[in-house]
C-alpha cells in the first residue's frame, strides 16, 4: 500500500516540475532539476552539474540555508516565508517584495555556503585565499590600511563590469569609506595569516547557477530578478571584513595574525531585512533594459536595495493564486506594539486566549564531572491565537 502511495505521489509530482522554468521560480524548489533539464551543459555550469558534484551539494546547501534565515527574518509576520510548496511556489511566481527577499537571501545563502565549504576546504575547486599571508622573501606581509583596503578591494573588483545596465555607479571615494568601515585595526603589529574567505568563487557559481538562465534575457521581471540575487551576494562580498587575533601559549600573543572573514548569516539575514523594509518599486524605462522607481520623487535604488513591481496581498487570508497561507491560527503576542501584535498579524479578526500548562526542566544543577541534573517543574504560558 505505502509503495503504492509513493508511486502515485510521484506520477502526480511530475506534470508540476515539468513546466515552470519559464517562470524562473523553481530552480530554488528543485535545484537539481537545473542539472538534469538543461540539455547542453557548458562551461561553469557542467563543472557544478558533474555527477556528484560536492560544488552542486554546497550550492543546495546554500539555497537552504537562505530559506531557513527568511524563515527566521519574518517568523513575527504575516508572511512567515512558509517554506510550503504551494506557497513559495507562487510567491516565487510572482514580482513582490516578498520575491525579491526571498530571490536575494538564497542568492546570498549559495555565495555564503560555497565560499565557507572552499575556506574549510570541502571543495577541491577552491581554497581560502592565502594570499596576503604569502611570505615575501621569509618576512611575513604586515597589516595596515594600505594592505587591507587592497585585499578588499581585490575581492570587490572582479565583478565589477562597466555595464550599462546600471546607470547608478557611485564614486571611488564612497566605496574605500564603505571598505574603511569594514576594517577595525587592533594597536600594535599585526600580519596577515590564516585563511582568508575567498568569496569571488562563491559568489561567481551563485550567478552561474542561479542567474546564466537569464542572462540573456531582458524583459524586465528578469531584470529585477537578476538585481535582486546580485544585491543578495553583495550583502556579502560588501561585509566581507578584517578579523585579528592574538595566538600562543596561555594568551600570550606572541603571534598577532589578521585575515578577511564574512560575516555571520544572521547579519547578511537582518542587513536583506532592511532592505526588504525599503525596497523600491521600480517600473520599466523607456528605453527598456533598464527600470526606475515608481514615484519620480524617490532617489533611484543603488545596487545593494531591493526592488519590486508588483504590490504584496495582505496575507490575511489564504489565496491560492498569491500564495498566501492567511493567519488563522498564527501565534501572536497580545503585548507586543510590532507586526506580531495580534491586532495586526490576526488582521482585527480578534484572538483566542488559552493557557497551556507544561512540564519543563527546572533547577538545573551541574555535579562534577559531567552531569546536569534538573527538577520538572509545571509552567504556565499565555497563548494567543488569531481566529
Ligand atoms: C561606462 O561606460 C560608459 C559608456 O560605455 C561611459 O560613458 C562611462 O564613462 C563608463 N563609466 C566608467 C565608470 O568607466
Ligand atoms: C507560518 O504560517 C503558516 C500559515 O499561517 C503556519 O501554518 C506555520 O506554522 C507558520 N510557520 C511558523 C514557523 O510559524
Ligand atoms: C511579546 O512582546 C513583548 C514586547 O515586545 C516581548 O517583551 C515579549 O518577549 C513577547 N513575547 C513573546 C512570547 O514573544
Amino acid at each position: 500500500m505505502r509503495l503504492f502511495m509513493v508511486f502515485a505521489i510521484v506520477i502526480f509530482a511530475m506534470p508540476i516540475t515539468g513546466f515552470g522554468w519559464a517562470e524562473g521560480s523553481n530552480i530554488l524548489l528543485d535545484p537539481d532539476l537545473m542539472c538534469k533539464k538543461t540539455r547542453r551543459l557548458r562551461g561553469k555550469m557542467a563543472e557544478i552539474c558533474r555527477r556528484d558534484s560536492a560544488l552542486l551539494k554546497e550550492i543546495i546547501n546554500g539555497i537552504n540555508l537562505g530559506f531557513r534565515e527568511c524563515e527566521f527574518q519574518f517568523r513575527n509576520r504575516r508572511w512567515n516565508c512558509s517554506t510550503l510548496r504551494k506557497s513559495m511556489r507562487k510567491i516565487l511566481m510572482r514580482d513582490t517584495r516578498e520575491t525579491g527577499f526571498v530571490n536575494a537571501i538564497t542568492a546570498a545563502g549559495v555565495t555564503y555556503a560555497v565560499t565557507k565549504a572552499c575556506t574549510l576546504g570541502n571543495l577541491v575547486e577552491c581554497s581560502c585565499d592565502k594570499s596576503h599571508s604569502r611570505r615575501n622573501g621569509g618576512q611575513p606581509q604586515m597589516v595596515n590600511a594600505v594592505t587591507a583596503v587592497a585585499a578588499l578591494e581585490k575581492q570587490q573588483s572582479v565583478f565589477e563590469r562597466n555595464s550599462t545596465k546600471n546607470p547608478l555607479r557611485k564614486g571611488n571615494g564612497n566605496r574605500r569609506r564603505r571598505l574603511l568601515k569594514n576594517i577595525k585595526f587592533p594597536e600594535g603589529e599585526w600580519e596577515w595569516g590564516g585563511c582568508s574567505d575567498n568569496v569571488n568563487f562563491g559568489f561567481r557559481h551563485s550567478r552561474v547557477f542561479l542567474d546564466s538562465k537569464y542572462r540573456r534575457r531582458s524583459d524586465f521581471r528578469t531584470l529585477v530578478k537578476l538585481h535582486n540575487n546580485m544585491a543578495g551576494r553583495l550583502a556579502i562580498r560588501d561585509s566581507v571584513r578584517l578579523e585579528c587575533k592574538c595566538h600562543g601559549l596561555s594568551g600570550s600573543c606572541t603571534v598577532k595574525t589578521c585575515w578577511l572573514k564574512m560575516p555571520s548569516f544572521r547579519e547578511v539575514g537582518n542587513r536583506l531585512r532592511e532592505k526588504f523594509d525599503g525596497a523600491y518599486k521600480v517600473v520599466l524605462r523607456n528605453d527598456g533594459n533598464s527600470f526606475m522607481p515608481e514615484s519620480e520623487h524617490v532617489k533611484p535604488p543603488s545596487k545593494y536595495d531591493l526592488v519590486y513591481s508588483d504590490d504584496s496581498s495582505d496575507f490575511c487570508a489564504p489565496n491560492v493564486r498569491t500564495g498566501s497561507l492567511g493567519t488563522q491560527n498564527r501565534e501572536c503576542n497580545a503585548t507586543s506594539l510590532g507586526p506580531d501584535s495580534c491586532d495586526l498579524l490576526c488582521c482585527n479578526r480578534g484572538h483566542r486566549h488559552h493557557v497551556v500548562s507544561e512540564w519543563v526542566n527546572c533547577k538545573c544543577v551541574f555535579k562534577w564531572c559531567c552531569e546536569v541534573t534538573c527538577e520538572k517543574c509545571l509552567e504556565t504560558r499565555d497563548i494567543n491565537t488569531c481566529l
